[in-house]
């Protein structure tokens, strides 16, 4: 790449975007830039300025967790004031993530999908019920929308016991709502040009992170207040919290800490997978032959079976269907950016100096578009995730949920490979179950328009439906 842009001394472009702004889609600007200037850049916003990377060799050198860690840069500044020390957004040092990460991990073992599993069929029932309907009167679905409703059902319930009924409504829960509204905030206030009254906006603000904080509130009260047994449940996110002790120290979370954590999860679990599965039915939709296959994988498992209810180990088997949840997470990484910052005085990639504490943001969607990937990396390819392709390549080469300690939990649980992922588990026997069920129709020829709301989204896909035969 040779970018005019001005370069810093150690030679990378430097691009002032004030005069435009980041508009609302900051992601897909960055990749715009990163096409034009290169995989390496620093954005300059108000005088304020980021360095984002995407090369391979940079990320796998920020990937050494003795040289760099987690950064909880201007974005999480902002989630943190609704989320504060919850898992996503706490400091690395700060004494509650250490002691919540420790109570927490064993929800996420694989020990635990047995909870799981049974809230997933119960959800994935309720989907269906609601896309029958659909494909009887021919109405078109809105993908986001009701993968939206389906994750959030399912961190509800099988999280903290609540039943969110998402499929008994018109409009969106008002939980999520305000959370969407609270993420935009968060991503809008970046935006901000120095001196703007911004103060409608935080007042909106601060009344939607009280109704969250209100919500969860009774989410905790119908665990606690119901009477006897009612923590015994012990085995879910909210019974550990209320219940376990630290293997270590015996200590417990405080209450505002587990206020934290329930909103964190409840947005880290349901924005990011609900983008997922709905890029995985866009890109199948738009591509007969991968449609087919999965399609294939999920008969071969149950044939004319008009209701499955797939087994832990069928979905350890749904090998094409993995792909494409992977090769969708590849194009559309839907929590798009994560930061790191330097332990110590060094040089990335021995070759870009950072001082101590300096924040560096790696851009996923840049990173999936690297030659590593090939001639054509837009062409969605689920063979890129072939055993021996995967194999072949470095493993940091695909980042879709972070890295490190600070990676989404539960990666370091292993199924059949070590970043096999709980959610990914449940996402995977929900494609196969929808794919087994239903001709999936682009009626409107949807030209794919990515909303950011920090997570990405497939804006305003629409299918319309019909129950598959034996014919087809
Ligand atoms: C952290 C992505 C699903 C809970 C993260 C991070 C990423 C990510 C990139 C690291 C952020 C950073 O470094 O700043 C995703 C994607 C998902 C997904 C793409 C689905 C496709 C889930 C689910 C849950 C969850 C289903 C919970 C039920 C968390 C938590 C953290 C996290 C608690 C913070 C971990 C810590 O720092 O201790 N996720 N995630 N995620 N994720 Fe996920």
């Amino acid at each position: 790449h040779t970018s005019d842009a001005p370069h810093t001394p150690s030679g990378v472009p430097v691009v002032d975007v004030t005069a435009t702004g980041p508009g609302r889609t900051p992601i897909q600007q960055v990749m715009a830039l990163m096409r034009e200037h290169g995989p390496v850049l620093v954005r300059r916003l108000h005088g304020r300025e980021t360095l984002f990377v995407g090369d391979l060799d940079l990320v796998a050198d920020l990937a050494d967790e003795k040289r760099f860690a987690k950064h909880v840069g201007p974005a999480l500044e902002n989630v943190r004031e609704f989320a504060a020390d919850g898992l996503f957004t706490a400091y690395n040092d700060e004494p509650n993530w250490a002691r919540a990460h420790d109570i927490l991990m064993p929800a996420f073992a694989l020990g635990s999908m047995r909870t799981y599993h049974p809230v997933m069929l119960e959800v994935a029932r309720r989907l269906i019920a609601s896309w029958d309907r659909s494909a009887g009167t021919g109405q078109p679905v809105n993908v986001p929308d009701d993968m939206t409703r389906m994750t959030l059902d399912t961190i509800g319930l099988a999280g903290f016991g609540y039943d969110f009924g998402s499929f008994g409504r018109d409009e969106p829960h008002p939980f999520v709502e305000a959370m969407v509204r609270c993420l935009e905030w968060s991503m809008n206030r970046l935006a901000r040009t120095p001196g703007e009254d911004h103060s409608a906006a935080d007042a909106a603000f601060r009344d939607d992170s009280a109704y969250l904080a209100q919500v969860v509130d009774d989410v905790i009260a119908s665990r606690t207040g119901t009477g006897a047994g009612a923590e015994g449940d012990a085995e879910d996110l909210l019974g550990l919290m209320l219940t376990a002790r630290h293997p270590v120290d015996g200590s417990r979370l405080d209450t505002a800490n587990i206020r934290n954590q329930v909103i964190t999860f409840l947005i880290a679990g349901h924005e990011t997978t609900s983008g997922a599965m709905s890029f995985a039915l866009y890109h199948l939709a738009k591509d007969p032959t991968a449609l087919r296959l999965v399609q294939r994988e999920a008969d071969a498992l149950w044939g004319d079976r008009a209701d499955p209810e797939p087994t832990y180990e069928e979905v350890g088997r749904l090998t094409h269907t993995r792909q494409v949840l992977n090769e969708a997470l590849r194009l559309w990484p839907t929590a798009a950016a994560f930061s790191r910052h330097a332990l110590a005085d060094t040089l990335l990639g021995g070759r870009i100096p950072l001082r101590a504490g300096q924040a560096v943001t790696v851009l996923a969607p840049m990173l999936h578009r690297q030659p590593v990937w090939g001639d054509n990396p837009e062409l969605f390819d689920p063979s890129r995730f072939t055993p021996e392709a995967e194999e072949a390549r470095s493993v940091h080469a695909f980042k879709p949920f972070g890295t490190g300690e600070r990676a989404c939990i539960g990666r370091q649980f292993a199924l059949h490979e070590a970043t096999m992922l709980l959610a990914m588990l449940a996402m995977l026997a929900m494609l196969a179950m929808l794919v087994h069920r239903y001709r999936l129709h682009d009626h409107a020829d949807y030209a794919l328009q990515v909303k950011e709301t920090l997570t990405l989204k497939p804006e305003g896909f629409t299918l319309t439906l019909t129950p598959r035969t034996a014919a087809d």
